[in-house]
Formats: C-alpha cells, structure tokens, sequence
C-alpha cells in the first residue's frame, strides 16, 4: 500500500483503493491490421480499456479512425491480429468458432450502420427471425417481438414492410430486433446516423434508459458531437488508437 506517501491527495488514494468495478469485457493491447495487396492497414493500434457492467459507452472518432473495426472485434465478429479480448471472463481469441458464435448470438446484440433489415419480412417477421437466430423457443418468439417493438414505439407499423417505413422507424426496429433476445451487451455502429437530431435524441434517451433500468451495457460508435453527454464514458479514437478517455458525471 502506498497510503503512507505524504501529500498524496484524497483523491489518489481513493482511485488506488477502490474496489474493482464490476467489469464485462476487458480489451487487452488489441491490435488488427488487413493485408491488402503489399499494404499493411493498421486498423486498430495497440488498444487497452476495460467495459463496466451495465454503462454506457461511445466510441468517437473521424471516418477511417477504426471504430467500426473495433466493435467488431468486441462483438466476436471478428478476432484482433494481437491482443485479447475477454468476455464475462472468457478468452474470445482463445475459443473455438462455433463456442463463440453461440457466445454473440446469446449474449450480444448488435444493430449495423446500416440497419439491414430483411426486405422481404414485417418488422415483426424480422424480430421473430432474430429470435429464432438467437435460440428462443417459437411459442415465445412472438410476444417477445410484440413486446420490444412496442418499446421502440412501432405498434401500428409492425406488420409493414421495411420499405413502407421511414428510416427512423426502421432504425428503431433494427434497435428492437437486436434487444429482443435480452443480451447483456447492445452494440451498435452510428445508430443515429440516419436519423433526425430529434430522432437521434430520443433513440439515445432510449439506451439510456435501458443501461439504467435494465443493467444493458452498450457500447456504440457515433462521429455526433451532440449525442456524448449521455454516455457514461467517450473513448476517442485517432488512427486506430485511443486518444482520450473521458468519464461523464453519473446523472441521479
Ligand atoms: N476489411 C478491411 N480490409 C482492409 N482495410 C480495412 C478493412 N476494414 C477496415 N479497413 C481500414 O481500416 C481503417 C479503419 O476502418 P473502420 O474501422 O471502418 O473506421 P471507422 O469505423 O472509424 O470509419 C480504415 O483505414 C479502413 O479503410
Ligand atoms: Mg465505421
């Protein structure tokens, strides 16, 4: 213990004593880089930072600075080229396949940059198609949709088509499709960039609420400056590094 060092502040004490916070995935010096042609492109440099259970947490950056291809690797979508990646505890670079796609589609749920809905099925139709990805038994499959679909606010519009929907809508059906499975980790790439300032705000207000009510933890890249406050922690990324680590002030 260094307790006895003299002048050390309050405050510094404090962070060294402090009990370890629950933590849900811990990214441990990641690094990934793609082989194109004679190129090397490191898309993620040399990345460290630990995710608390149930927070909020916004990966910022310019176009090209390696948010998508981080959450991948975060999701298991993909695996570093160095570095590991921990899960509940569990080692993602170190399982099988199979172990760890069974892993994201229990536990993840992730909404892409662009929604990808399925044209051809209802927005109900593309949540029970989720569940059914996700194991959950056919009888409860429909009450589940209807349930999270109604949460995102789209009642009337569920049994429409994508096409016939706005893109705010779709994009809360995506939101809807990837939480119906109830995972532990929501994540999502620039959710709201399709979407009005309003939209935007309230979809956030939405997360929020969820990290909050439910314990979600959510992790999700965006380049709106408007939208951080909301989020517990903003980790900055600049070619592939985290540049700045900033910690909000829980609100309540
Ligand atoms: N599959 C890939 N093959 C080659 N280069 C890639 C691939 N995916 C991403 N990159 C490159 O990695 C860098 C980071 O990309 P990306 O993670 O998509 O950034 P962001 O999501 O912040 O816009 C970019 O230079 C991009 O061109
Ligand atoms: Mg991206």
């Amino acid at each position: 213990m260094k307790g006895g060092e003299v002048g050390m502040d309050d405050q510094e004490i404090r962070k060294e004593e402090a009990p370890k916070k629950d933590i849900l995935m811990t990214v441990e010096s990641v690094t990934r880089e793609f082989v194109r042609k004679t190129e090397v492109i490191r898309a993620v440099d040399n990345v460290t930072f630990d995710i608390e259970k149930g927070s909020f947490n916004i990966l910022c950056g310019k176009s090209g600075s390696g948010k998508t291809t981080l959450l991948n690797m975060i999701g298991a979508i993909d695996l570093p080229t160095k570095g590991k990646i921990t899960f509940e505890g569990i080692d993602l670079t170190s399982i099988t396949e199979n172990k760890r796609d069974n892993l994201r589609r229990k536990k993840v749920g992730i909404v892409f940059q662009n929604t990808a809905l399925i044209a051809q099925m209802t927005a109900l139709e593309n949540v029970e198609f989720a569940l059914s990805v996700a194991g959950i038994k056919p009888k409860n499959r429909k009450i589940q949709a209807i349930t999270w679909l109604d949460a995102m606010n789209i009642k009337e519009r569920r049994n429409h088509m994508p096409a016939e929907m706005s893109g705010g809508e779709q994009a809360r059906v995506a939101i809807g499709r990837a939480l119906a499975h109830e995972p532990v980790l929501l994540l999502a790439d620039e959710p709201t960039s399709e979407l009005d300032t309003k939209t935007s705000l309230k979809v956030m207000a939405m997360f929020r609420n969820l990290v909050d009510t439910r314990g979600l933890t959510i992790v999700m890249t965006t380049h709106d400056v408007n939208i951080m406050n909301i989020a517990d922690n903003v980790f900055t990324m600049e070619d592939g590094r985290i540049v700045d680590v900033r910690k909000n002030k829980k609100s309540g």
